[in-house]
């Protein structure tokens, strides 16, 4: 294929109770129906409450296979738990072995590597990063084979959190720690994927949508497919609204386009919590 078009979700946040989300989900869909890309990627926060709700993952694994083309998914904190960081409060709910088995129970893989177009694309499980569970440590030896294969092809990496802010020696802050990939595994990546042609890092997370380039690498952040977060709750620092990215690859390079989906409704953190 010399031509390979994508269309990332993210943090959709599922669950049956929460019509309002469902209902953007299926307008998503409708979408990827109409545009029929050869992949979906949802990156992270799948489910509304992975760890409390089994049934949460399950019904976002059932609206997931129901799309109209293959998806592939990766874990947010929601799914699986949090990062412990090394500065700021511990997480009230931090990933362990356990929750990750129960995603990979109802969801499948946590972190894959394919390539197409001339490009080699992985995903990673960005919350067991400083937990120091057994799967963190194989997940690393796993990305150091698969990136030593990758022959010189442009790198795209799919990841729940974002790296960093604006650039790779920004400072990790008490108020934002969680936000981003923690240190000192941030720094680890960083000095990986610097070994490769990393063109794209893709996230999801802040539920604001950003596009900003540094050095050589795109960062995307994509924006909830589901709700916002009020300016009450959370720093303004990409553009708040739902929405999704479609990319478009082909050998050499890429294109963006940040779109909304017909219908898809800005709903509010806030308005959610009666449904809760
Ligand atoms: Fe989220
Ligand atoms: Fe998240």
């Amino acid at each position: 294929m010399t031509q390979f078009r994508l269309t990332q979700i993210s943090d959709t946040h599922l669950a049956r109770r929460l019509q309002k989300l469902t209902d953007n989900f299926h307008r998503v869909s409708e979408h990827i129906d109409a545009t029929r890309p050869d992949l979906v990627i949802n990156s992270g926060d799948i489910s509304f409450d992975g760890p409390n709700s089994r049934s949460d993952l399950e019904f976002a694994k059932e609206l997931h296979d129901a799309l109209p083309v293959p998806s592939r998914l990766l874990p947010g904190n929601h799914d699986i738990g949090d990062n412990p960081t090394a500065i700021g409060p511990a997480p009230k709910q931090p990933a362990t072995e356990n929750e990750r088995k129960n995603y990979l129970d109802v969801i499948g893989e946590d972190r894959w590597r394919f390539d197409e177009a001339g490009w080699c694309f992985i995903g990673l499980n960005s919350l067991i990063m400083n937990t120091g569970i057994d799967s963190e440590a194989e997940q690393f030896d796993w990305l150091a084979s698969e990136l030593s294969k990758a022959n010189g092809k442009p790198v795209a990496l799919f990841i729940h959190k974002p790296l960093y802010l604006n650039m790779p020696g920004d400072p990790e802050l008490e108020s934002s720690a969680i936000r981003y990939v923690p240190q000192p595994r941030r720094k680890d990546l960083i000095e990986m994927f610097s070994r490769v042609d990393l063109r794209l890092v893709a996230s999801g997370h802040v539920h604001q949508r950003r596009d900003f380039t540094f050095g050589h690498t795109r960062h995307v952040w994509a924006p909830s497919a589901g709700f916002i977060i009020s300016d009450a709750m959370q720093e303004v620092i990409g553009v708040k609204e739902v929405g999704l990215v479609e990319y478009r690859f082909q050998p050499d390079s890429f294109e963006v386009r940040h779109i909304r989906a017909p219908g898809q409704i800005d709903v509010g953190l806030d308005s959610l919590i009666g449904e809760k």
